[in-house]
């Protein structure tokens, strides 16, 4: 096993400590989402863990799920969650964050924003100073508006890209339908900001801008995990 997938695996156990028997979940995507969902099959397996549900936040997730035979539900079910764990791509001090890395951005806000306690977790690479510094901000798009809002995105100050698939050519569809963009606005200087005119742009669906939802993080690194809570004007910012 890396290095990498170590101290991703070491976020994950400690986040999937918080799970309870009778919780909801919801259940986030990617590579250290993953190390949680195995965790949690163990746990069921073994009898540690019974009689939790999950909210998977993407199509690689809810088959993830399925393998380790953690029961699934919906939001529709369970429109409130007890608990959601998931990985981002860069976090800061505030425990706001970037992801869409893997394209799930849509299904992990709306059960970001479900969940009363939200979890990040990550290897240490993932922490920086300033968002967007040395990381693409995802968009996603609906098709019909591409060109369009890809030019206004741009005109808020990125450059921006239509993400390419592998595997087939053309553009990457996300779960949803939707097209991908990577928005390279460099250091992004406030993201409530930046947020807010994303968001009214006609035809972007979602950004993967995490603002105020997570109230705790698991940072994986070299034999040790740090915990990071937000700083209090995160706290503010959501409430406001
Ligand atoms: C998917 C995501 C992932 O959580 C994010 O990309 C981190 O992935 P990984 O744990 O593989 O580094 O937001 O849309």
């Amino acid at each position: 096993m890396s290095s990498n997938t170590a101290a991703k695996r070491r976020a994950a156990f400690r986040a999937v400590k918080h799970i309870e028997n009778g919780m909801i979940i919801g259940i986030g995507s990617g590579s250290t989402a993953l190390q949680a969902i195995k965790m949690i099959g163990e746990l069921l397996d073994s009898g540690e863990l019974y009689d939790i549900m999950g909210v998977p936040t993407s199509t690689q997730t809810m088959f993830e799920s399925i393998k380790v035979k953690i029961p699934l539900t919906t939001l529709d079910e369970h429109p409130q969650l007890d608990l959601g764990i998931d990985g981002a791509d860069q976090i800061d001090s505030k425990l706001n964050a970037i992801k869409g890395g893997g394209g799930a951005l849509f299904k992990e806000k709306i059960v970001a924003a479900a969940c009363k306690e939200y979890i990040l977790i990550a290897d240490n690479t993932k922490i920086a100073d300033t968002l967007g510094l040395d990381q693409a901000l995802p968009v996603e798009i609906h098709p019909f508006a591409l060109t369009p809002a890809m030019k206004a995105i741009e005109k808020l100050g990125s450059k921006a890209t239509l993400r390419m698939t592998g595997g087939k050519l053309g553009p990457l569809v996300t779960d949803n339908g939707n097209y991908l963009i990577d928005a390279d606005f460099g250091p992004i200087a406030d993201p409530w900001w930046l947020e807010q005119q994303l968001h009214s742009i006609p035809g972007v669906i979602e950004t993967g801008l995490f603002l105020g939802y997570a109230n705790l993080a698991y940072i994986g690194g070299k034999g040790s995990v740090k915990r990071l809570k937000p700083s209090i004007d995160t706290v503010l910012k959501k409430n406001r």
